[in-house]
């Protein structure tokens, strides 16, 4: 065997387009697309509508209309998953790892869905000087929640999703503490016996 030969037979062939980990990464490759095409049937043309609108607000630059995407993809699917970021990223020219990082930095975003009922709980001083951690182990309690589940971008949610429930910080109606948002109706003073209540009412 001359040289040439004997170094074919014993060298990995990098090129190889049908390599294990090539196949690997174009299977990934696949599955996003695949998940993006899904996303794509999914957004209404009212969303789209909105999004196109949103970036109308920044000319300059793009990238600026990052915020308000997320929101509205937010708002529209209830959380914001791998697909939805590299969708906007796509849209706004961005890499993914751009919008990756707002997701992950502000807690308002969520990459899991949460339950149909999302009830938060003020835990700033007035409203924790009224009770609203207890207020707030009733409702995970009653619900079947395990509050410490979930991460910082992962909601605490009820196994049979209905209810998700989490701390935020001051709602600003400090003066009826403890105070609570649930969905977007906001309820006052509420009591053990409130929170009860509030689950019946949304079960
Ligand atoms: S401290 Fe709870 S609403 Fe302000």
């Amino acid at each position: 065997m001359d040289q040439q030969a004997q170094r074919n037979t014993e060298e990995p062939n990098i090129e190889d387009p049908f390599s294990p980990s090539d196949q690997g990464d174009r299977s990934l490759e696949r599955d996003l697309e695949a998940s993006l095409a899904l996303q794509a049937e999914n957004l209404t043309a009212i969303l789209l509508d909105q999004i196109d609108e949103a970036i109308t607000h920044y000319p300059i630059s793009k990238r600026s209309a990052a915020l308000p995407l997320l929101h509205l993809w937010q708002n529209h699917f209830g959380f914001i998953d791998e697909s939805g970021i590299e969708w906007i990223a796509r849209r706004l020219d961005l890499n993914s790892i751009a919008i990756l990082e707002l997701v992950t930095f502000y807690p308002w975003f969520r990459q899991k869905a949460p339950g149909k009922t999302i009830i938060r709980v003020c835990r700033t001083l007035s409203c924790a000087m009224a009770g609203s951690y207890e207020v707030h182990e009733k409702f995970c309690k009653s619900t079947g929640i395990d509050p410490c589940l979930e991460g910082h971008h992962g909601m605490p949610t009820s196994p049979d999703k209905k209810f998700s429930v989490e701390f935020v910080e001051c709602l600003g109606s400090c003066g009826s503490a403890p105070v609570c948002l649930v969905n977007q109706d906001l309820a006052e003073r509420v009591s053990l016996e409130d929170a009860e209540a509030i689950i019946k009412k949304y079960s």
